[in-house]
């Protein structure tokens, strides 16, 4: 399965799909990475690793539609099988969408419905939840909205701060998205393009939270 990775920045998530591959876990193929940041530290990884890299910018003033328009030229032309935002800060438009109708997946670091949008970790801590996580789902035209196809849990602890918990996230996202990647792969999670129904996903995929 070709695999295109859309990012913003650190691009640890990317990491953890390719220590996947390498390890044999993740049967997938990433064909290219298209960032929105030239200075993302994800594409120097990318490059390091030979994998073709775009980098379709987004600046104050810019025209939105264009920018869409470019963005899904860059991913149709590495003609992949599935989209995945890992890290990818920026909504998508109709074009995108349209053009991969259920192939596109989106990893988020809070329990969704709960806290979507850029700051999912700050959110769940002023929210003051005990449990927090992350979230693989489906893209639709909405703001994280679309089906979830599995989920990790983690505590949220006294004295965290928006990056202890988002690390403690970050742990489970780096296990959940390479393995959601995988099922899907195989064909054990089936995304249904047409009806963009719920899928049915893997139980085994969603982790407890430990006893605190
Ligand atoms: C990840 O925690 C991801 O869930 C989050 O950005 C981080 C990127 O980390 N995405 C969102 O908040 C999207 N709403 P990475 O660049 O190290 O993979």
């Amino acid at each position: 399965m070709d695999v295109v990775v859309l990012v913003s920045g650190r691009g640890s998530n990317l990491r953890a799909i390719c220590s996947a591959i390498d390890a044999g876990t993740c049967h997938a193929n990433i064909v290219g990475v298209v960032s929105d940041r030239k200075k993302a530290a994800a594409l120097e990884f990318a490059e390091g690793r030979g994998i073709p890299t775009r980098v379709v910018s987004l600046r104050k003033g810019d025209d939105r539609n264009a920018w869409n328009d470019s963005l899904t030229a860059e991913v149709a032309s590495l003609e992949p099988d599935l989209v995945v935002l890992a890290g990818f800060m920026r909504v998508l438009g109709a074009p995108l969408l349209e053009r991969f109708p259920g192939r596109i997946i989106n990893v988020h670091p809070a329990l969704l419905p709960s806290f979507p949008g850029h700051s999912g970790p700050q959110d769940a801590l002023d929210g003051g939840v005990r449990v927090s996580g992350c979230t693989v789902h489906i893209v639709d035209t909405g703001v994280d909205t679309g089906p979830i196809l599995a989920q990790a849990a983690v505590p949220v602890l006294a004295d965290d701060t928006v990056d202890t918990l988002h690390s403690r996230i970050q742990v489970q996202e780096h296990r959940l998205l390479p393995r959601v990647i995988h099922q899907i792969a195989i064909g054990a999670i089936t995304l249904d393009p047409l009806t963009m129904s719920t899928p049915v996903a893997d139980p085994t995929l969603s982790l407890s939270v430990p006893d605190i």
